[in-house]
């Protein structure tokens, strides 16, 4: 009696996902497909991710490290974000061509720009290899052996996948902390130019102000072109490469969007952890958010301070300084999120039932054994983050080491590397900035975690005032002429930038890397268990496994939202609004004339509805970091945006999820051809694309 009563008030507990939570897997999507179906998608499982037809999944790209692309034409045309192609962007700007500030347009093929180092990876085949990845295993090996035997496991079907060449590139990923594997087959192009991109007034309108919020106008979209070799397969850059042809790529709705319509985002999530443990949530929100946001707060006022004062400043800052702000926002808003929905009182509550449910089976432990295992691990990971979000972002630091890692393996590198590294390096922003963390670090970092190089050159200079005069004096790093000078004979082991690199390295190698790499190593291992146990717990919930930097597919609907009391945000944004915010004395809200013109006249062409042009819109698709840059499509299959980002009260969604408030943003991809057209005269690219009326 007792026991089925307890099993149903299990399952009341457990209904399954109502809301348009998760991020799912393409091969696996034909379980998703009739809740899809009901939510009002047309098509069928194979179109989204199929091995023997061309289907959705052939349109999508992961765009360099970590943003997610589309084709939109046969001739490898693909769309992105303007933030994700930043970095190529500002790598061909200069003052005197600044594509940051005016934006670029290739009006020809030759026009259009190589890009040194980035690639675009369509997804070949995914395949389930748990049984593979795990065979020489068993429950009672020890974990490193375990390990071991995974990963040469892994290595070998790595191998196997890849042995036809042609760019191909494989992984395998663990999905539910190692209870499932996949092996993950791309073919990898290497050879990707710039097409166009907007001025940041568009492509970064409203800035960082604008950025993570709703109501948003920002024309994040950039563009660039796949090029093959002759027979369509990946090659390195070539000057005489051909445009890629494409299995699929989208066709363009102009039909428009609007509130309840079916949206379905495709694309590459980075990382999320949506079934971690209360301590740990307890840490990132109440511990490491808070004091990497106050760090970055002390860089970002510097940084500002000096762009504002110096065009040339700006343009070498700008990409770093969009980085640093990025994270430091969403920290904010995922904090507040997490507190907003008592996610860590929620979690505790969940754990005790969970406890309660275990009770007897060999589940019951693992709640209480996560715990103080993160006790243990709390002041490491405290160590950790102050280590990365200070020493490890001094500019002239970091260069040091790579200098000197360059003269030990590859001295011919080295032009290059300090080419590079002078092109965006301004030595008083760094300096300063290295004063302002380095005091915070003093200040909160315990004494028995820090380095005694620490203690002892603090010591030494008698404050870091006085310790950054001498780093930023006599590092022969500050200079590019003595760096160029440098040989693989020089001994720069008295360098003092790169004497306080090597020295934290080395504690950090020594003193924190070990304990943290055991301790989570063995809260991997729990939450393997425990993932299985919430499974058993929750039988009829359905699960999806944390983001991980692979293809996953996310549905819901456009919808507005209330971020808070009294307040309703409308769910689609047009040009109003951004006439609305113009304002030529505001860096972030100054748009180019070109624009106000055509709002003057309204000359918008094909791409307005009732006389304005749509901007952005926002649904309730689960996305991460990494998604940016996805297709965003419709019932039918087809393109009607690209997302770029998501609410700032909803970024918590990486660790828990609120139907209520997560939002993902995207751009109307007839904003995206109205700028195309109208704004930049390029419209010989619109003769490429597929449109449906
Ligand atoms: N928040 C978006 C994402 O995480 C866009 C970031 C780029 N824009 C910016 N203003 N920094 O990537
Ligand atoms: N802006 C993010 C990206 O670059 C997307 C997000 O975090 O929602 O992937």
């Amino acid at each position: 009696m007792k026991k089925s009563l307890c099993f149903l008030f299990s399952l009341l507990l457990s209904l399954p996902l109502i809301a348009d939570e998760g991020m799912w897997l393409p091969s696996l999507i034909s379980q998703r497909i009739q809740d899809m179906q009901a939510k009002g998608f047309k098509l069928d499982a194979n179109d989204i991710y199929s091995i023997n037809q061309a289907s959705l999944k052939d349109a999508v790209v992961l765009f360099g490290r970590g943003c997610t692309g589309e084709l939109i034409s046969d001739e490898g045309l693909l769309l992105t974000n303007h933030h994700c192609g930043y970095g190529q962007i500002q790598y061909h700007s200069s003052v005197e061509h600044d594509y940051l500030k005016d934006g670029f347009w290739a009006m020809t093929r030759d026009e259009e720009l190589p890009n040194p180092g980035l690639s675009v990876s369509f997804l070949d085949r995914m395949e389930d290899v748990t049984n593979q990845v795990l065979v020489g295993t068993n429950s009672s090996m020890n974990d490193i052996l375990r390990d071991s035997i995974i990963r040469s496991n892994s290595k070998r079907l790595i191998r196997q996948a890849t042995a036809e060449g042609n760019g191909l590139r494989a992984t395998v990923e663990a999905m539910y902390y190692g209870n499932q594997y996949f092996l993950f087959v791309y073919r990898e192009f290497r050879d990707v130019r710039l097409v166009g991109a907007p001025p940041s007034s568009i492509g970064k309108f409203g800035g960082d102000t604008d950025n993570w919020m709703w109501p948003r106008h920002t024309g994040d979209f950039s563009i660039f072109r796949i090029y093959a070799d002759a027979n369509n397969n990946p090659a390195e850059y070539a000057a005489d490469n051909v445009p890629y042809q494409p299995k699929r790529h989208f066709k363009i709705s102009l039909k428009g969007v609007k509130e309840g319509d079916f949206t379905f985002v495709y694309g590459f999530p980075g990382s999320t952890r949506e079934y971690i443990h209360s301590s740990e949530v307890h840490y990132i929100a109440e511990v490491s958010n808070p004091h990497k946001i106050k760090l970055r707060t002390l860089r970002l006022d510097i940084q500002k301070r000096y762009m504002d004062a110096d065009q040339a400043v700006r343009i070498q800052y700008s990409s770093k300084n969009a980085g640093v702000a990025n994270a430091w926002k969403k920290w904010q808003g995922e904090m507040k999120g997490i507190r907003k929905m008592n996610t860590i009182s929620n979690k505790k509550v969940y754990e005790k039932r969970f406890q309660l449910w275990a009770r007897g089976t060999r589940y019951a432990p693992i709640v209480n054994k996560l715990d103080s295992l993160y006790q243990i691990l709390e002041p490491y990971s405290f160590a950790t983050d102050y280590y990365n979000e200070t020493v490890r972002t001094v500019e002239l630091i970091r260069f040091a080491q790579t200098c000197q890692n360059t003269l030990n393996q590859h001295p011919e590198d080295l032009a290059n590397q300090i080419e590079a590294f002078y092109k965006d390096y301004y030595l008083p922003i760094d300096k300063d900035c290295f004063v302002a963390i380095m005091n915070e670090y003093h200040q909160s970092v315990p004494d028995n975690f820090k380095p005694e190089y620490y203690q002892a050159l603090y010591k030494k200079h008698g404050s870091i005032e006085a310790w950054a005069e001498h780093l930023f004096s006599q590092s022969v790093f500050i200079d590019r002429e003595r760096t160029a000078a440098l040989t693989p004979q020089w001994d720069l082991s008295s360098d003092p930038a790169l004497e306080m690199g090597i020295a934290f390295q080395t504690w950090y190698n020594e003193e924190i890397l070990p304990v943290t790499r055991r301790i989570q190593g063995e809260i991997r291992d729990l939450y393997s268990s425990y993932m299985r146990g919430q499974m058993e717990y929750e039988p009829l919930k359905a699960f999806y496994p944390d983001a991980n930097l692979t293809l996953r597919v996310a549905y819901g609907k456009i919808q507005g939202y209330s971020p808070s009391d009294g307040v309703y945000f409308q769910p689609v944004s047009t040009v109003d609004g951004i006439m609305e915010k113009d304002n030529p004395n505001i860096f972030d809200y100054n748009i180019p004339q070109r624009l106000r013109d055509i709002y003057a006249t309204k000359d918008y062409g094909r791409w307005a509805e009732n006389g304005r042009v749509p901007v952005c819109f926002i649904a309730d698709n689960h996305t991460s970091g990494g998604n940016s840059g996805s297709p965003v499509i419709n019932a039918e299959g087809h393109l009607i945006g690209l997302n770029f980002d998501r609410v700032w009260e909803g970024t918590m969604s990486d660790i828990v999820f609120d139907p209520e408030v997560c939002r993902n943003i995207s751009l109307d991809i007839r904003y995206v051809l109205f700028i195309i057209d109208k704004v930049a005269d390029a419209d010989h690219l619109l003769e490429e694309m597929d449109f449906v009326e």
